[in-house]
């Protein structure tokens, strides 16, 4: 390993001999490879999809089973990004008063892609930098009494229940959690569970549209219904839900609705949002992060991000992401996500693998969630990913999450069946 004064001397000398361009400083990602012809999606879907893994930097010889934490962007979205910086830095913006800074402006070009990509209006939706803190926007925006509760499921994802908890903890503010049902055996399950739970301090409801630790996709439109025939504002984390599966924010019908691009949709890291569903919802949200036209109700959704600086190449990036997964189509990816799910679901539990996905083809779709007792969850990841580069996650002990993105294959899906069968074997577990 270089000291830091070899290192120094050694760059020192490495910019004496070759001068800096931008073609020496081009990192893979900027080649670009051309997608493969849309003919071939009709006539050879598996030809189209094997030439459309190109696209993603991941090494071939590695299959990532998890997405679900956050994604990888494919080449014309990590073009997007760097050109975006090589312009933006160069800062000759046409407007005096036009800098690279996100976070004191509309940014329509931004909002209005990803606004229709989500089936809403530009005016409802707001780019934030993640979904922890869009849901920090929702936990801290209403005005709420000590004693009024939130209802909120047991399987929201930290940066779900975190907000609540220091509301709670800070405000007084009740957080109700309910049991899902691992499986829920149909939408109906869920919302009795949901139904029962309500009381009449319930204020909002906040679940996630699909759950991290078991991917169940809950059934959103009429969760939303639900709390709207009692006067209950429902909040929706769909962290997962952009690029995995088609989303129609204003068919759901919910109040409010928030998430990541990072993940499914392979978004840039560091872009998230809140949907908020009209004027009446915003007027009842305040502001968590503020500057100049925060307050500004004319402004919409927008003034939700009056947030001071952000990063434009990040936007960009975003709008190539949306790009990209319309060039696909959102119905196919959404077929292959579910289809790869629904093969490994099988696997798993021909395995003897405990199921905590749906046996509804409507409550889930790119996450199988199975529970192999007498399997380390930890030791299994870190042996998977140490030895064999196949990345997955799950819950202590024994929670496998398995999350199939469109880019794997069959046979990626089937390596790592095999290994797990190894595994098994290793460990004496039958
Ligand atoms: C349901 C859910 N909500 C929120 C988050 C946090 O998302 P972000 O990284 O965009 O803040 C995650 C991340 O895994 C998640 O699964």
């Amino acid at each position: 390993m270089l000291d830091r004064r070899s290192f120094l001397g050694s760059a020192a000398a490495m910019s004496a001999v070759t001068p800096v361009s931008a073609q020496a400083l081009a990192p893979i990602s900027l080649t670009s490879v051309p997608l493969p012809a849309a003919s071939l999606r009709d006539t050879n879907p598996d030809a189209y999809w094997k030439a459309l893994r190109a696209q993603f930097l991941i090494p071939d010889d590695v299959v990532n089973l998890n997405v679900g934490t956050v994604g990888s962007s494919p080449r014309p979205v990590l073009k997007a990004i760097f050109d975006g910086f090589e312009t933006t830095e160069q800062m000759t913006q046409a407007g005096s008063e036009e800098y690279p800074i996100w976070g004191y402006g509309s940014w329509d070009q931004y909002r209005k892609p990803f606004a229709d990509f989500m089936g809403a209006k530009v005016e409802q939706m707001a780019i934030l930098r993640n979904c922890t803190e869009a849901n920090s926007y929702v936990a801290n925006g209403f005005d709420m009494k000590v004693g009024d509760e939130v209802l909120i499921s047991d399987e929201e994802h930290g940066s779900g229940e975190m907000p609540w908890m220091l509301r709670s903890r800070r405000y007084g503010v009740v957080v109700k959690t309910f049991a899902m049902p691992k499986p829920p055996r149909d939408a109906a399950e869920i919302l009795n569970r949901i139904n029962d739970a309500i009381t009449p301090k319930t204020r909002i409801i906040f679940v996630s549209h699909i759950s991290t630790s078991t991917g169940v996709i809950l059934p959103a439109k009429q969760i939303a219904a639900l709390a709207r025939s009692k006067g209950i504002i429902s909040a929706f984390d769909g962290a997962h839900a952009p690029g995995m599966i088609k989303v129609d924010l204003n068919d759901i019908g919910c109040d409010l609705y928030t998430g990541s691009m990072h993940k499914w949709l392979f978004a840039t890291k560091g872009t998230g949002f809140l949907y908020l569903r009209d004027k009446s919802v915003m007027d009842r949200v305040w502001n968590t992060v503020a500057t100049g036209g925060y307050d500004d109700p004319t402004r919409m959704a927008d003034r939700y991000m009056q947030i001071g600086s952000s990063c434009i190449p990040t936007l960009m990036g975003l709008n190539a992401a949306i790009d990209f997964a319309n060039a696909i189509g959102m119905d196919r990816i959404e077929a292959r996500n579910r289809m790869l799910t629904d093969y490994i679901h099988a696997e798993m539990t021909k395995r003897g693998a405990e199921s905590w996905t749906s046996p509804d083809p409507a409550l889930r779709g790119a996450i199988a969630t199975v529970n192999v007792p007498g399997v380390q969850r930890m030791e299994l990841q870190d042996w998977l990913w140490t030895n064999h580069k196949v990345r997955i996650r799950g819950g202590n002990p024994s929670k496998l999450r398995l999350a199939t993105p469109y880019f794997l294959s069959k046979a990626d899906i089937d390596r790592f069946l095999s290994l797990f069968d190894d595994y098994r074997k290793m460990k004496g577990i039958s």
